[in-house]
């Protein structure tokens, strides 16, 4: 959507991985603390957004949206001001059907008051569910275009995330209606879960670019149902495929490993890369379960991720370079990400060695010579 917003995936927090419906005003003022105290602001983090449950009911006569008065007594644009004082953003959640999953007010059929009021109270993001659709009996289309064309009427600008969950295949259709659409149903906090939301959404890479990219859901890293080497390749995977940066932990209490895997500034850029092409999977070894992923970055090098997906043992995992679009005979200097390291030169090809299970090296390869 070209609303000036999203020139790169969205950076920031939401409540739901987390919190889920238990969510107040004490927490979203401490996340925003804690996102300046950790440095998560700093490293490029700035949406702190508010999924379901933070509504309650419409008034009866102005049709306004009423904030649940014990999560949130002191409203939202309170609220948003205290976001804003932290030299944040804010984002709030709705739906467009006519109630939120969780059972809130929806916004179908108030799509220009509800607008009206995230606009007043300063409101930065919205996402966009599909619950509750059926009795609207309208389509997809319809009903998230009267939303886009609602906060568009506000003046303010508003980064606008779609939540239709891959179904109709958003990723195709929804550049001219959305800054992000989900290619998949929600993630969970298990290896198998990221695996399949990031493999879905690798089959749209090809839709993704400024101002509209495509969204395998929020991260889990530090939610605790993985391992910090399967974590470190969620954020590996998230970053080169262009998707969303959304942490769905507590960040009151980050424990050191997360931070570092979520703040790790060579792994960010990669994700921000002003080029904003998808990097998607460019080669399988089905024999070892292995794969290469990689795409272009903005200064012609390339953003690559060895990557192993076996389980129990370590594997040796070699990058071809015409795999990358290079000679054969080129040279290539090539940097270790995460580890912020120079590995050297190297003609034809790299080879990674001992790559843990379910592990991945992420790199930056620079043609020198053809
Ligand atoms: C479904 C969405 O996919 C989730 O991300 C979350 O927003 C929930 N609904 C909230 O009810």
């Amino acid at each position: 959507l070209d609303n000036g917003l999203g020139k790169t995936p969205q950076m920031g927090w939401n409540s739901w991985n987390h919190f889920g419906c238990s969510i107040n005003e004490t927490i979203i003022r401490a996340t925003a603390d804690a996102f300046i105290a950790t440095g998560l602001a700093q490293a490029g983090y700035n949406y702190i957004n508010v999924d379901d449950c933070w509504a309650s009911s419409r008034d009866q006569t102005t049709n306004y949206i009423i904030p649940d008065p014990i999560g949130f007594p002191s409203g939202m644009a309170s609220l948003a001001d205290y976001v804003h004082s932290r030299g944040l953003s804010f984002g709030l959640y709705s739906d467009a059907g006519i109630k939120t999953c969780a059972g809130r007010p929806g916004s179908y059929g108030f799509e220009d008051i509800d607008a009206q009021i995230y606009a007043q109270w300063k409101v930065d993001y919205l996402k966009y569910d599909n619950c509750y659709a059926g009795p609207t009996n309208k389509t997809i289309k319809e009903r998230y275009e009267r939303m886009r064309d609602a906060l568009n009427r506000t003046g303010r600008p508003i980064f606008y995330s779609a939540c239709e969950w891959g179904e109709m295949l958003p990723a195709i259709w929804f550049r001219a209606i959305a800054n992000s659409w989900r290619t998949t149903t929600d993630i969970s906090d298990r290896w198998i879960s990221m695996l399949l939301n990031i493999d879905i959404n690798d089959l749209f890479a090809n839709f993704a670019a400024p101002h509209g990219f495509n969204d395998p859901d929020m991260l889990e890293v530090g939610n605790g149902g993985m391992t910090s080497t399967e974590y470190r390749t969620h954020m590996s995977l998230w970053s080169i495929a262009k998707a969303p940066l959304l942490i769905g932990c507590d960040v009151r209490q980050l424990s050191q490993e997360t931070l570092e895997i979520l703040r790790n500034s060579e792994v960010i850029a990669v994700n921000q890369d002003s080029l904003g092409i998808q990097g998607q999977k460019i080669r399988i070894d089905l024999e070892h379960d292995t794969e290469i992923w990689a795409g272009p970055l903005t200064d012609g090098s390339k953003a690559v991720l060895a990557f192993n997906r076996a389980h129990i043992i370590n594997q040796t995992i070699s990058v071809l370079f015409p795999d990358l679009g290079w000679k054969s005979t080129s040279r290539v200097k090539v940097r270790d990400l995460w580890l912020h390291k120079d590995l050297g030169e190297f003609q034809g090809n790299y080879t990674a060695f001992n790559i843990e299970s379910h592990g991945a090296q992420m790199l930056k390869m620079t043609l020198i010579t053809l």
